[in-house]
């Protein structure tokens, strides 16, 4: 089964992440707030201290009932998402998780009824019953939270279910626990940097209560670091090589790293000085909120490390990040995308360009826009680079546009070297459909290159995790498809390449 795409001006990618982004921090405020108000109200009741009772009750309105109402919408929103984006690997994530889910969603049931009690009944019930639903509220989030962190850890690391296809080894794979602890250490320092400010506002115990919650950010912060740091030793040496790696292409992951790290220094920093050594500077808004943003960052950080390292894949080694399967590579060489997917061709003409477009969209537009994030007409070559490296003018120029438009795949041969393989700037101008045929049998090559790339995935052993490294492309795909798909392919690309952007493009977005 293949399904149709569904092609969306501002990409995939896009909407999902604003429908994620908030969603995943809105949730983990609502874990980490509901161990820090379960805690803080059962110490307050213990202490009889109405000041720590009226922190955890100024808390929770922000804390468990806006963050559990909105992560509820949003997730919703997420499943909508993402079914449209990419069904094929929802299909898979359903058919083997369906029990994950449905544990999952139990544990949701119980966090929004107790959130709704527990908000609804401060004063209004015996503090021990209230507390009881404190604490069975942070059951609930964290179980939710337990339950989903097995099968996100699954699709970077499925580790022995590649071999097995169990449910439990996919469940607890390589990642789940330091993920576990790692997400746990987050929740608690997102729930504590929002807890800031409402415990600088109680008058009396102001200082008091900051220093106690700068207790759990610096808490939250070690935990974050110890699980961050036993995460990436479970990676296995192929996915941590991406991160620690010293080519250009991966080199925005390894700075990822090093910013993501950087952000939880400054947090545990931050929170020292502020919460704990001089508690009074939060009564200023901007102490709190640098503890916060620095809280954020890290954990921003951290999951793009996260979703940057598990390219080209959605489940590793197993399912692409356009939703093919490693394990369909032969049979689409040889059957043709076309006669796979059943749609393109009833979708398109019988004109190469619009089934190239097709084409396009059902295996590049994962991950690459016509014109704007990651656009793929950026990466390829073009008429007018083509005119600036061979005119040189003013001189010295042509090294710089080499550099920037074609030294990625000519890495082999100099600017001076391929300057004699080219034909002259006049010559070109005069000449355009050259350069056009010249252009064309590079977009070819690459796909050809691309197509080849499939091969090791075919030959490699698929009960353990596939190293990216060995591949001319770490994280990308292989194309796959015949002859007839990857001509198709190149002649919509070809259209790119005349600077002024696709014909077809229009509208379409990408
Ligand atoms: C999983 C995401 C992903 C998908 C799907 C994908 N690409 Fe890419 N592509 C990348 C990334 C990331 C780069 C940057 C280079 C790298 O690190 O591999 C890239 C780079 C490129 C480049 C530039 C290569 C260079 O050396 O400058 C070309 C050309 C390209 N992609 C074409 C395609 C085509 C054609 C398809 C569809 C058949 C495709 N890509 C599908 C992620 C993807
Ligand atoms: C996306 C990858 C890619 C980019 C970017 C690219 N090329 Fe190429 N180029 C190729 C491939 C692949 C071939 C080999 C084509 C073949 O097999 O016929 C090639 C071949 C050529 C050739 C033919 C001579 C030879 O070495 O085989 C010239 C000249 C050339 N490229 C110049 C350029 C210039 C100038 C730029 C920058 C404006 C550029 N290329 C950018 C992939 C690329």
């Amino acid at each position: 089964m293949d399904y149709p795409i569904w092609d969306l001006a501002m990409g995939g990618g896009m909407l999902m992440a604003l429908v994620a982004v908030p969603h995943v921090i809105v949730a983990h405020f609502a874990v980490g707030g509901g161990l820090l108000i379960a805690v803080t109200e059962t110490l307050a009741v213990r202490r009889n201290d109405p000041e720590l009772r009226e922190l955890a009750k100024r808390s929770s309105l922000v804390l468990i009932l806006i963050s559990t109402v909105y992560g509820a919408i949003s997730g919703v929103g997420i499943w909508v998402v993402a079914g449209l984006i990419s069904p094929g690997a929802i299909s898979s994530l359903i058919h083997n998780y369906v029990w994950g889910w449905a544990i999952e969603w139990v544990f949701f049931i119980l966090e929004i009824v107790a959130a709704l009690v527990y908000y609804g009944t401060w004063d209004k019930i015996s503090k021990k019953a209230h507390l009881m639903v404190g604490w069975l509220y942070f059951v609930g989030a964290y179980g939710s939270l337990v339950v989903i962190n097995g099968i996100i850890t699954y699709q970077l690391t499925p580790g022995k279910w590649l071999e097995s296809h169990a449910f439990w080894d996919g469940f607890f794979n390589p990642t789940y626990w330091p993920a576990t602890l790692l997400r746990t250490g987050i929740a608690v320092m997102m729930a504590a940097a929002f807890m800031i400010f409402p415990a600088a506002k109680s008058r009396e115990a102001g200082s008091r209560l900051v220093r106690y919650i700068g207790g759990w950010l610096v808490a939250g912060s070690l935990i974050s670091y110890v699980g961050y740091r036993w995460w990436e030793t479970q990676l296995g040496e192929t996915t941590r090589a991406l991160f620690l790696g010293e080519s250009p292409t991966l080199a925005t992951l390894a700075a990822t790293r090093s910013f993501t790290l950087w952000a939880l220094a400054a947090a545990l920093v931050l929170g020292i000085v502020f919460l704990m050594i001089v508690p009074r500077s939060v009564k200023a808004i901007v102490p709190g909120v640098l503890v916060m943003v620095a809280a954020f960052a890290f954990f921003g950080g951290w999951e793009r490390l996260r979703e940057g390292s598990r390219k080209p894949f959605l489940i590793h080694s197993y399912q692409f990040s356009n939703g093919l399967l490693v394990e369909d590579i032969e049979r689409i060489n040889s059957m043709g995308l076309q006669a796979y997917t059943g749609w393109m061709t009833i979708e398109g003409s019988q004109d190469p360009v619009v089934v190239g477009h097709q084409v396009f969209k059902r295996q590049c537009s994962a991950c690459h826009t016509l014109g704007g994030y990651q656009s793929i007409t950026k990466v390829l070559p073009t008429f007018r680079e083509m005119v600036d490296v061979a005119a040189n003018d003013p001189p010295g120029s042509g090294a710089v546009a080499y550099q920037v438009g074609c030294a990625s795949c000519h890495s082999d041969t100099a600017y001076e070297e391929m300057v004699e393989f080219m034909p002259g700037p006049e010559e070109m101008q005069e000449d355009p459909e050259m350069v056009l045929d010249l252009l064309s049998g590079m977009i070819t090559g690459t796909l050809d290159q691309l197509r080849d790339m499939g091969q090791a995935y075919v030959d490699a052993d698929r009960t353990v995790q596939f190293d990216t490294q060995t591949t001319a492309y770490p994280m990308m795909p292989p194309f796959v498809g015949n002859d007839e798909d990857l001509e198709a392919l190149a002649a919509f690309l070809g259209t790119l390449t005349h600077d002024g952007g696709s014909p077809i493009s229009m509208g379409g977005g990408r």
